[in-house]
């Protein structure tokens, strides 16, 4: 039998069915209220279930993190992200062949329109490369248009091949583009990580040389950002999907959601944070900024909307951020030390501890990035890259199923209706 909960409003009561979720919680199907002339109120939508979705499952409490079903652990250990862009577009693993053909497919579009290199003349060379991308991303549309009908599923995966494998070129073009250097070509020999690295640090008719150790690490940092349910970008994403407009412009919407501090900007605003301490005699001064409610300031890096008890995503990253931080011998390097000092106090600190606030995935893969020397710019690029199978995954989900236009009500708390007063009136 449906559980139902009860409401009752000026005296009339509803009754609201309980969705039964497959893990986790429960939630309160709200949808009829409409009907009645009820609407909810949840500003940031903390309480608030947009959809339903096979593809990811977060308990916050917990620390658990699971794409289709598998541990994020297991899979960061055991797989890479070409297989995890597998999984997540396609419900299951695949077997060897599936794979190679995944692979083969994504490594024959590669390449990018070569007239998209004026999209990057039109930017002035500081451009913020993330600005750079989500212009050119929404620009695929330009090419792609009329063969997209995104009511047919081989149309939607056929888009989810491309934007999986452009994106690495596009991303590299905008970072060449902002060192004024000449685009190196994406070359298929290489993995997806090492060909990603190739294009941005390798020079254009040389041959690649790529650290299989900074190339293991982008791996493992794509694969971790994969997919992360219903957050702002992903959402940002549904949201203009469910317009049904083209699928890059909708991508390209949650690539500007990805940008801000709070989000996808965290990993960038990290290393910012960190050369503004500059020394470790410094974090405590820090801390307490962060501490002072009078004060703006927050720990980036520290704290997660979701995860109250510990992001299994930084414990995996901790573990890779530590040994790439051996391996490069930078251990004794400035900044790297503030940061492993902040660290400490703030879980060591009431503060952080009552509010549940621990280092992030973004806290420990911006060290990680800076010790493996990536351009601290590229930082929320390299995020980009990670999430776009989440992305696309998600967009196809809600368009292979009824869905409608987003289109959230508010508390209305401006001034009744008044009559208009000419200027020379007023
Ligand atoms: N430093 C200091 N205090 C903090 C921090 C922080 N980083 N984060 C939250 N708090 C405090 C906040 O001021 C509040 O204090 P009080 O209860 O006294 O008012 C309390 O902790 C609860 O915070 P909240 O704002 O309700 O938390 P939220 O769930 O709305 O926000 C967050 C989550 C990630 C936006 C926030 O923790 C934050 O801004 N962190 C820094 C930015 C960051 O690292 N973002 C990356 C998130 S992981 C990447 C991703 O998945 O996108």
């Amino acid at each position: 039998m449906t559980e139902k909960v009860s409401i009752t409003i000026d005296g009339k009561t509803t009754e609201l069915p309980v969705l039964k979720a497959s893990e986790g919680r429960s939630v309160v199907d709200v949808r009829g209220l409409i009907a009645e002339g009820i609407f909810t109120f949840d500003p940031g939508f903390l309480s608030t279930a947009s959809c339903d979705s096979k593809v990811t499952y977060i308990d916050g409490d917990a620390g658990i993190l699971l794409y289709r079903g598998y541990p994020i652990e297991q899979l960061a250990n055991q797989s890479n992200h070409l297989e995890v862009c597998y999984l997540l577009l396609n419900d299951e693993l695949p077997s060897q062949s599936q794979y190679d053909s995944f692979e083969s497919s994504i490594k024959s579009q590669q390449t990018v329109d070569p007239n998209f290199q004026n999209i990057f003349n039109g930017f002035t060379q500081g451009a913020h490369p993330m600005s750079m991308v989500s212009a050119a991303v929404a620009g695929l549309a330009s090419l792609f248009h009329e063969e997209t009908d995104i009511t047919n599923a081989d149309d939607r995966m056929q888009t989810a091949h491309r934007l999986i494998a452009k994106i690495p070129t596009l991303a590299a073009m905008a970072y060449k583009h902002g060192r004024g250097e000449a685009f190196v070509e994406p070359n298929d020999d290489l993995t997806y990580a090492e060909n990603f690295l190739n294009m941005c640090f390798g020079t254009a008719g040389e041959d690649p040389n790529v650290s299989p150790t900074i190339a293991k690490a982008m791996d493992r940092i794509f694969l971790l950002h994969a997919d992360h349910e219903q957050n702002a970008s992903t959402s940002t994403v549904r949201m203009a999907g469910s317009t049904d407009c083209n699928p890059y412009a909708a991508i390209s919407a949650g690539i500007c959601a990805l940008w801000g501090p709070a989000h996808g900007g965290a990993n960038e605003a990290v290393l910012l944070m960190l050369n503004e301490i500059g020394d470790e005699s410094r974090v405590e001064e820090y801390v307490n900024k962060a501490k002072d409610k009078n004060d703006s300031f927050k720990l980036m890096g520290f704290g997660h909307r979701v995860y109250k008890n510990f992001d299994p995503r930084a414990t995996v990253m901790q573990e890779s951020c530590h040994a790439v931080l051996v391996e490069q011998g930078v251990e004794d390097d400035a900044l790297l030390k503030v940061a492993q000092r902040l660290e400490k106090i703030a879980r060591e600190d009431d503060y952080f501890i009552e509010r549940k606030l621990y280092p992030n995935i973004d806290f420990y893969s911006g060290i990680t990035l800076k010790a493996v020397g990536i351009p601290t710019e590229l930082f929320t690029v390299i995020f980009t890259l990670g999430r776009m199978p989440g992305w696309i995954t998600h967009w196809n989900e809600m368009l292979s199923a009824p869905y409608k236009i987003a289109r959230p009500r508010q508390l209305y708390l401006g001034e009744s209706s008044r009559d208009y007063v000419s200027i020379s009136d007023r």
